[in-house]
């Protein structure tokens, strides 16, 4: 069964659009940290503290594996860093695949995560202005697989309405 992807960089709305476009087109969203989270009994925070990044690769890419195998019709929403481990980005081509990356700009990440940074273990820490720097640097580095979705829709200046339609007319 179909899945539908929605892939972008931390803060750029994935889950609250895909919550959106859920009730809009009535298939189910998943929310891959979620399941990763019910999964390991964990939070994402404290699986980073207690096993590490590379621990949280793994079992990101087992999850998502496993959901893309469901056989039910999902929209599934990635974390920010799914597609740019373990080879996730060729997950994004199948057959029986929609993904799209929700493009937002350094400023609208950085004004959304300003405020919303505690349960990201990878920016949790930083002062203002080195999130910033961070956001520019690591956005960039991830860009080549973001860019490897099948759409792209930019977020920028956009209510979530807006982008639900933008993604509607896509699966048209
Ligand atoms: C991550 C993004 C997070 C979560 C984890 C790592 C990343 O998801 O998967 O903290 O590497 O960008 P969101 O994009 O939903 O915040």
């Amino acid at each position: 069964m179909r899945k539908i992807i929605l892939l972008g960089y931390m803060g750029c709305g994935k889950s609250t659009i895909a919550d959106k476009l859920s009730k809009t087109i009535s298939i189910r969203f998943v929310d891959l940290d979620k399941k990763i989270e019910e999964k390991t009994n964990l939070s994402i925070n404290d699986i980073f503290k207690k096993y590490g990044e590379i621990y949280f690769r793994k079992v990101e890419r087992e999850v998502f594996i496993e959901l893309l195998h469901s056989p039910q019709q999902l929209i599934i929403g990635l974390g920010g860093g799914t597609p740019c481990y373990a080879n996730n980005h060729e997950l994004l081509k199948n057959e029986n695949v929609v993904s799209i990356y929700l493009k937002a700009s350094i400023e609208t990440l950085f004004s959304r995560l300003i405020s919303n940074r505690s349960k990201r273990p990878l920016i949790a820490s930083k002062s203002d202005e080195e999130m910033k720097e961070f956001i520019a640097k690591h956005l960039f580095d991830r860009s080549f697989y973001y860019n490897q979705a099948q759409y792209k829709v930019s977020v920028d200046d956009k209510t979530v309405d807006q982008t639900v339609l933008d993604i509607v007319a896509i699966l048209a």
